[in-house]
């Protein structure tokens, strides 16, 4: 594992676009592993602005993202699709067709969870796969269980993740049940696993999935067999790992 401490949001937001453009300079036509919510949408503005100075080109790359919520369309403003349009794919030229994201309005489960599977299968190996961290030690929504799961899956969604991500719905808005999500066996295959945290509110998840047992009960924590895992995480992250 590669550890990096850093002072804050914005710090971890450019080390980590910095990698990420590193990947897609070195392998023009890469397979990104993409995540939303708050942590990576710093990293992903940078890589817009670099994009805009003329240092980077998609044009080659593709992108399949970890998961999405069941029941909500692409245009849904607090969709994953609607997410990743908004923050990265409206200004850069990946190729739309070359970004996947789990069909959130394909109502049968098995279906959805195929038609995924079959297309991380197709693309072949994730080359750099972005993470953020649940406060209960989540990756994409695979949720604390008894169990590692292998492939991409429908899951209930923790009180505690509805909780944390009411914040992106208007108020009164239901947060969604349940998620399509890649599984932890996709995302170890990844080449490179990119894990990012920033915030006292992950210290505690941050700490049990990089130095506790490896357990499902922090599905993160399956991270330390991965043979090429790079953290950023932020000064308030690691309060719990200094001390
Ligand atoms: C999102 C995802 C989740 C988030 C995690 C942290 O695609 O897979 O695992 O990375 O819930 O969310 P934020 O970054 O909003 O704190």
């Amino acid at each position: 594992m590669v550890f990096y401490q850093v002072k804050d949001y914005e710090e971890m937001s450019r080390k980590a676009a910095a990698l990420i453009a590193a990947q897609v300079v070195m392998k023009p036509d890469s397979v990104l592993g993409l995540a939303t919510g708050g942590t990576p949408q710093g990293a992903y503005g940078q890589l817009v602005k670099w994009y805009r100075q003329g240092h980077l080109d998609f044009s080659q790359a593709s992108s399949v993202n970890l998961d999405e919520y069941r029941g909500l369309s692409g245009e849904h403003p607090q969709s994953y699709r609607h997410f990743m349009e908004v923050h990265l794919f409206d200004h850069i030229n990946m190729d739309r067709s070359r970004t996947f994201i789990p069909d959130g309005q394909e109502p049968d489960p098995g279906k959805a969870c195929r038609d995924y599977d079959g297309i991380i299968s197709k693309l072949g190996e994730i080359d750099l796969q972005i993470l953020g961290i649940g406060a209960n030690g989540h990756i994409g929504f695979n949720e604390p269980g008894e169990r590692f799961e292998g492939k991409t899956h429908c899951v209930e969604l923790a009180e505690s993740t509805r909780k944390a991500n009411a914040r992106f719905f208007e108020d009164g808005e239901e947060v969604p049940k349940q998620a399509y999500t890649m599984g932890i066996g996709d995302i170890m295959k990844a080449g490179r696993v990119l894990l990012l945290a920033s915030g006292a509110e992950k210290a505690e998840a941050l700490k049990m999935s990089l130095y506790g047992p490896v357990t499902p009960g922090v599905p993160a924590s399956i991270l330390q067999f991965h043979p090429n895992l790079t953290v950023i995480a932020d000064r308030e992250a690691c309060v719990e790992i200094r001390e």
